[in-house]
């Protein structure tokens, strides 16, 4: 049920938009308020005359009302929702959005608002496919965006492929499942490490690797909307956290990544080890800029501490503890081999072989090895999807404890 959710829905100019009125319906008939946002686009699909009826409120398509010179708020209809749909978001709004184009009512509406935002994308499948929307729908998701993924089957345009807006049930699927995932983590602390650590050669240079963090955050954002209280210690990164239950805590280096989690996995009730630490740091950091004296020069590297093997060592018999293993070769007898020697309870393996895995995709394919269960493949799928999974395993060890 929905009652009592304010819900605003932004309707841009697609075919599609005819499919809102449907949604408008479930949404209303679960008990929510919804207030429509129209773009002049979205006008020549479907008028807002139908809106209105179905929502009981008036439509806003302009930034006042030209009549009487009303002000059209974005910002108090921002602050008043619980969550804003935009539903379909056309390829031009989600290009706008991913810029920061406000030029129009809907759009300013995105750039204010302070509730999450999800979106339903819809247009023909080149569109779709095109690097640019998917770079843009990329940089939206990483930036906390909800996605209703777009389905496939016959296009508008009379093509068949990716591109269809999800149908209404399904985004109202999201929606409910936005407002109510069952707490079922409620009460537990988790330690979650996430990117990259920088090792610092000179003020100018360090070494590093390609991890984005955004598995690691995937992760978060899913256990804490199950009601887990996150404590994300992260390397530098490009993607933010939005769940107020999760609190980032920034480190630079492997040493400072250990000391937090040292000081930090006592308190909670499981971590997972999601950050790809640098195994080796210089031995030592040059204060001033390492000049080109030679045509050679050689960089002496001493091993950082291993911070999951620590954490093993440290594990209480209550604790969940789980790792990744990112490897090109022999993965499972690898990824075998890290379970028993960091003491997790299950290790996320995924191949850089695959396809669409591993380093700055927003989609994984991983095996969860386990304990208890040995090796479970899953299909490739958006890292949302997998964290999903990972959660899910993360409760089973819970239930698996307390028996
Ligand atoms: N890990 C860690 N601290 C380190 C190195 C790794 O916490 N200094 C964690 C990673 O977050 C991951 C797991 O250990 O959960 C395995 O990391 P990986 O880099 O695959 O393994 P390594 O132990 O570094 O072994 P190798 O590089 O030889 O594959």
């Amino acid at each position: 049920m929905l009652t009592g959710k304010k819900i605003l829905l932004g309707i841009t100019g697609g075919i599609a938009a005819y499919k809102s009125a449907y949604l408008v319906r479930l949404l209303t008939k679960a008990g929510a308020e919804v207030r429509v946002l129209m773009s002049d686009a979205a006008k020549q699909f479907v008028q807002p005359l139908t809106f209105a009826t179905l929502t009981g409120n008036p439509v806003f398509t302009e930034f006042f009302n030209p009549e009487n010179g009303e002000w059209h708020s974005h910002v108090k209809l921002s602050l008043w929702a619980d969550l804003y749909v935009v539903a379909p978001a056309t390829a031009n709004s989600i290009a706008k959005m991913a810029h920061g184009i406000a030029d129009n009512l809907l759009l300013t509406t995105c750039l204010s608002a302070r509730c999450p935002i999800m979106i339903a994308p819809a247009m023909d499948l080149d569109m779709y496919s095109n690097v640019a929307t998917q770079q843009n729908l990329s940089t939206l998701r990483s930036r906390g965006f909800l996605i209703a993924e777009a389905g496939e089957g016959l296009l508008a345009s009379g093509l068949s492929g990716k591109g269809r807006m999800a149908e209404p049930e399904e985004i109202f699927t999201e929606v409910n499942n936005y407002f109510n995932a069952a707490q079922t983590l409620s009460g537990r602390k988790i330690l979650i490490t996430a990117g990259p650590t920088r090792e610092k050669i000179d003020p100018v240079r360090f070494i590093t690797n390609y991890s984005t963090g955004k598995m690691g955050y995937a992760i978060a954002e899913e256990l804490a909307q199950r009601g887990a209280e996150i404590l994300l210690v992260s390397g530098p990164v490009q993607v933010t956290a939005h769940n107020q239950r999760i609190t980032v805590i920034p480190v630079t280096t492997a040493e400072e990544m250990y000391r937090q989690c040292v000081a930090l996995f006592p308190t909670c009730d499981g971590a997972i080890m999601s950050a790809a630490v640098a195994d080796f740091t210089p031995e030592t950091a040059s204060s001033s800029k390492i000049k080109k004296t030679s045509d050679e020069m050689t960089l002496r590297l001493v091993p950082t501490k291993d911070i999951a093997a620590e954490l093993g060592k440290l594990k209480n018999a209550n604790q969940v503890f789980a790792g990744f293993a990112l490897e090109t070769d022999d993965e499972m007898q690898n990824a075998k081999k890290k379970l028993q020697s960091k003491n997790f309870d299950f290790i996320v393996l995924n191949s850089l072989k695959d396809k669409g895995a591993g380093f700055g995709y927003d989609t994984n394919k991983v095996t969860i090895v386990s304990r208890q269960k040995g090796a479970v493949d899953y299909e490739l799928k958006s890292k949302a999807l997998v964290a999903k999974d990972i959660a899910d395993q993360i409760e089973e060890e819970f239930s698996q404890k307390t028996v």
